[in-house]
């Protein structure tokens, strides 16, 4: 191997002769046509190497295996473009030739549980109407794969990264859900669990066997010595049920960092062979056809003695690098970091400096989804005002998936100095909302508080968006005005998100108006996480009233549909960073427009319990001055008035206003 390899470089990609004749080598190695068939992937794979390489010795340069982990990671690449079916590489090319598919404003998705939604894989296909019917044409399927029941965290600690759990089926079931999916222009999201594996694991068992290579796989001491450094630092994620981030192995006598729960054990990316193992899986989600992959927890996938072991500078490395290889070897597959952290800190998983949008193509705004929440509960916009300077820094050529639930809890996890902008004092603030969305002082909302620090008194918020906006307890006490008062809620929060810019990403059963489910209390493998109640058990007879008139359900889910049918609609939707905020006239309004050439969309979101008037000065400020609007959801138009003149917005109502 030429001496050049392993020299410390700048991080600044140029022409290497000696990286250029090892991928032209080990392409001819492997009976590679560079001239003919395979000359695209070789000219990528020549334009990402010296990328590749540098990336590679940020991280692993100083590693004794470095030069052999390298050629490792040189061979995954090439296995996987061999491997991948001609359909899939044709579909790359075609998705590389729109450029950015994933900014369309065709897309929208719906994340659900196979068997709490239909039962098994195999039952999918049947389901796929529905879906369609909606509105959505991207699947994102909770975690299929192993994972121990009684300890899975709902599939998040994976025991097998490429057997289908039985529970859902067999990977021959999923890949032809994938090919049904495709047939019919759906796309297909699944996640890796890249920061952990289950203790179940092949990797964790032959490490609790005394293992020496695959304990090196993990954060694994002998005494509490290095975990006592660590854990100076690291804050803790689930500190009701999970305190502490290490746990102790009685088998092999060891302590290993288990930053969630206990049987979800740290992978140790300081060694290069887990990189180049975690990459041939990730690679084998790609050629399943898989369109998107959710990258799990990529804040935490890199640990240093000192710091709180999240959103390191190597966490971006290693994202980096995957992407970088993706794109060599199956580039229509695109990358989702599901960083719930900072705004300040989301930003970076798009790639900064040099490698601005060369990390994940889309991250959650879970920023803009808890300030939803935030505005909700207070009726006000300006602490959620606040927090955009910082998102709006996002790259062109990323994007976000917008939502409002899934299923996870809601994180209240924005800058304290957004809140004391708005002069609010921070812990009021976040208790203000904890106390709201629980249902206390009489708030309409019935959620729980998650994961309290009884240190801190942090929690977060678990809870249904129907039981979250008041259907639950309008249900309960039988009131029609508050049970149009949730539905409205419900259709506010979600034409928000559909609008906002991004891919947004509906939680199955949302579109129904499922309420909190505490079925999960009765099981003993789930009754310690509240996540549960807000994970429903879809009955289809129950769904099958979206279609009986004036039902709660078929109300929600018109509404929804239509929000969705309009996305499809206005081409401005696109997220082509083309979206300004309107001036704050009413705080109770957010407003903003978005714009494609010479398109105007101006959308305007009443989050008060009360009418809110917004001067028609509004629609003046951003270009031309209209005269006539129509507001695209319910159809009306509207002659634009004196700046002295208002437009009123009824409490959690909306507008998507075009000018005539
Ligand atoms: C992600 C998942 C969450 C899980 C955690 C640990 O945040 O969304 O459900 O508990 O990772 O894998």
């Amino acid at each position: 191997m030429p001496a050049i390899f392993f020299l410390r470089n700048k991080f600044v990609s140029v022409y290497k002769y000696s990286l250029h004749q090892l991928v032209k080598t080990s392409l001819a190695d492997h009976g590679l046509d560079i001239t003919g068939t395979d000359n695209l992937f070789y000219s990528r794979f020549v334009a990402n190497i010296s990328t590749i390489h540098n990336i590679f010795c940020q991280l692993y340069g100083q590693h004794p295996a470095n030069g052999e982990m390298f050629l490792q990671v040189i061979e995954n690449i090439i296995a996987a473009y061999k491997q991948r079916e001609g359909g899939l590489k044709r579909a790359d090319l075609e998705k590389q030739e729109e450029g950015y598919w994933f900014l369309s404003n065709q897309i929208a998705g719906m994340s659900l549980y196979v068997d709490r939604f239909c039962g098994k894989l195999a039952d999918m296909p049947a389901k796929l109407g529905y879906l369609q019917n909606l509105g959505i044409n991207l699947l994102h399927l909770m975690p299929v794969f192993e994972s121990p029941a009684g300890e899975s965290d709902g599939g998040y600690a994976v025991s097998s990264y490429r057997q289908v759990d039985a529970r859902f089926g067999d990977l021959d079931d999923l890949l032809a859900l994938r090919q049904t999916m495709h047939a019919q222009q759906m796309y297909l999201m699944v996640d890796i669990v890249l920061n952990h594996t289950s203790r179940k694991h092949e990797w964790a068992e032959k490490a609790r066997q005394g293992d020496a290579k695959y304990q090196g796989y993990f954060y694994m001491y002998d005494n509490r010595q290095i975990p006592d450094m660590f854990e100076a630092a690291m804050p803790e994620i689930f500190p009701e049920t999970a305190p502490g981030n290490f746990t102790y192995i009685h088998e092999c006598g060891k302590w290993v960092m288990t930053v969630f729960h206990n049987y979800q054990w740290d992978l140790n990316y300081t060694n290069p062979a887990v990189f180049a193992d975690m990459l041939e899986n990730i690679f084998f989600y790609a050629n399943l056809g898989i369109d998107v992959l959710r990258i799990d927890a990529p804040a935490f996938i890199w640990k240093e003695i000192g710091t709180t072991c999240q959103n390191l500078p190597n966490a971006h490395a290693i994202l980096q690098l995957i992407k970088q290889c993706v794109q060599v070897a199956t580039p229509g597959m695109a990358l989702l970091g599901e960083a719930i952290v900072a705004p300040k800190e989301v930003m970076k998983y798009f790639g900064t400096g040099l490698a601005a949008a060369e990390e994940c193509d889309f991250a959650y705004n879970a920023t803009q989804m808890a300030l939803q929440w935030d505005m909700l509960a207070t009726g006000d916009t300006r602490v959620m005002l606040a927090s955009q300077p910082e998102l709006l820094k996002k790259p062109f050529g990323t994007t976000w998936i917008t939502y409002t639930r899934c299923h996870d809890d809601i994180g209240l996890g924005y800058e304290d100095g957004m809140i004391t902008q708005t002069g609010y004092q921070p812990y009021a603030h976040r208790k203000f909302l904890q106390d709201y969305y629980s249902g206390r002082n009489g708030s309409p909302a019935m959620g729980a508080l998650f994961s309290v620090n009884p240190k801190t008194q942090d929690a977060r918020i678990s809870g249904s968006l129907a039981s979250l906006c008041g259907l639950e307890r309008a249900l309960i006490d039988n009131s029609e005005a508050d049970i149009d008062t949730s539905i409205k809620k419900i259709l506010l929060m979600q034409a928000h998100s559909f609008f906002i810019g991004g891919v947004p990403m509906l939680f199955y059963g949302d579109e129904a108006g499922y309420t909190n489910d505490y079925s999960y209390l009765a099981d003993p493998g789930k009754s310690y996480d509240n996540r549960w109640m807000h994970r429903p058990i879809i009955h289809w007879q129950k769904n099958s009233k979206v279609e009986e008139p004036g039902t709660v359900e078929q109300r929600i889910f018109s509404g929804t549909r239509h929000l969705l049918q309009l996305r499809k609609m206005l081409s401005p939707v696109a997220d082509h960073k083309n979206i300004t905020w309107l001036t704050p006239h009413n705080i109770h309004v957010a407003g903003f427009m978005r714009y494609q050439g010479g398109q105007r969309l101006f959308m305007l979101f009443n989050f008060s319990n009360r009418p809110a008037y917004l001067t028609w000065y509004v629609f003046k400020e951003n270009g031309e001055a209209p005269t006539q609007l129509r507001d695209h959801y319910s159809g009306n138009l509207f002659t634009v008035g004196e700046d002295y003149e208002y437009l009123v917005l009824e409490p959690y109502t909306f507008f998507i206003m075009q000018p005539l």
